[in-house]
């Protein structure tokens, strides 16, 4: 097991005008389960890559443990990786496959079956070890491509959207599978991934990419509390923040009809900017239901979810009509068309550099 350093790490495509990664600072702990996310584009494969050996990094370096790996060929970097294909093959057994790079490090017969119907018995694939890949289910097939990773025992795993194949309801338990899996054998893994609610359930820590430019890492837990930019407010959450552009008023910002409090440093660090608005983020959780004045919002559209319920609105605040997201309780659903007054819970807002989309509170 061992720790894995994406140092200053940058991957420029040849005839590339700017890097797919850029400077990638990164450290993942031993034993950890990190997620990069981030929407299509953003470097997420190329990082995986770039630690495998399958792409050359073009700045910075990358090391596993102590060692510098920046240049060493992937059969010499330890490493084992999941892909989103699975890249079975088709004309050998289940338990073929899975010992296949043993078979390759010349390990003896005896020896690679063991290793496969142990890690068999960890993926409940004993009863399919004489099968073809086609004779089983995409679930399966995908436990199929973990047990040929694990076998080998490597000091990281890199996974690369496993789950994509497979539908949402096996996606959600068979994430909560591999969560557990890497937890009882506790070898370091990155996971990529473009969906945040898979990020934000399986990781240990979630690293969010935009451009090839790593935006923040955090636990789950502070990157939902305090997203660094306006871009993972945005990205991380479902129904995502609501960012609302406001005037900023004495002691606070305008929202609506009143006036909300934010912190003296946000406002100075706006003026300072020079801006006369700022960004303010609110969680469709973090409204309050008001009699009357604060937002008004008129109903569009009500997501009733049972315990609770989404209503989508629109409001007309500062400048021009703005769709909001709020939550409310499941027994307390407002009817379409009608007007709903909200008003933000002061200490849950989130404020945010119109012109940089740094955070600014707190
Ligand atoms: N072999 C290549 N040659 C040139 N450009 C490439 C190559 N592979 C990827 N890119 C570019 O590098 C950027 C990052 O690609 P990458 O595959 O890492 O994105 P990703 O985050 O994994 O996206 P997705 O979620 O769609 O898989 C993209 O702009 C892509 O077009
Ligand atoms: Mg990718």
């Amino acid at each position: 097991m061992a720790s894995v350093t994406f140092d200053k790490a940058t991957r420029l495509y040849p005839g590339g005008d700017k890097p797919a990664v850029d400077q990638l600072e990164l450290e993942i702990e031993d034993g950890e389960f990190l997620v990069l996310v981030g929407p299509s584009g953003c470097g997420k494969s190329t990082s995986l890559r770039m630690l495998a050996g399958l792409e050359d990094v073009n700045g910075g370096a990358i090391r596993i443990g102590d060692r510098d790996v920046t240049h060493l060929p992937p059969k010499d970097r330890d490493i084992a990786m999941v892909f989103q294909n699975y890249a079975l093959y088709p004309h050998m057994s289940v338990a073929d496959n899975m010992g296949f790079a043993l078979k390759i490090a010349g390990e003896d017969k005896a020896t690679i079956r063991k290793k496969v119907e142990d890690a068999a018995k960890m993926l409940d694939l004993t009863q399919y070890l004489d099968r073809k890949p086609k004779a089983l289910s995409g679930g399966q097939r995908q436990r199929v491509a973990m047990g040929r990773a694990i076998v080998r025992k490597p000091q990281v795993f890199l996974m690369d959207e496993p789950l994509s194949n497979l539908d949402a309801k096996l996606r959600v338990s068979t994430r909560t599978q591999i969560a557990a899996l890497q937890r009882d054998l506790g070898i370091t893994t990155v996971y990529v991934t473009h969906d945040q609610v898979e990020a934000m359930t399986m990781g240990d820590r979630v690293a969010v990419l935009k451009d090839g430019l790593l935006q923040q890492v955090d636990t789950p837990r502070n990157m939902y509390d305090r997203p660094a930019n306006l871009f993972v407010a945005g990205f991380i959450g479902s129904p995502a923040m609501n960012l609302v552009e406001v005037p900023i008023a004495d002691g606070g910002v305008k929202f609506g009809d009143s006036v909300v409090p934010v912190s003296r440093e946000a406002l100075s660090a706006a003026a300072d900017a020079g801006d006369r608005t700022v960004t303010v983020g609110v969680r469709p959780e973090h409204f309050d239901i008001a009699g009357s004045g604060g937002l008004s919002i008129v109903v569009n559209v009500v997501e009733e979810l049972g315990a609770d319920g989404y209503v989508y609105g629109s409001t007309s605040a500062a400048e021009g009509s703005q769709d909001l997201v709020v939550r409310v309780g499941g027994r307390q659903v407002p009817e379409k068309g009608s007007t709903l007054h909200v008003v933000p819970r002061a200490d849950e807002i989130h404020v945010f550099s119109t012109s940089s989309g740094a955070r600014l509170s707190r």
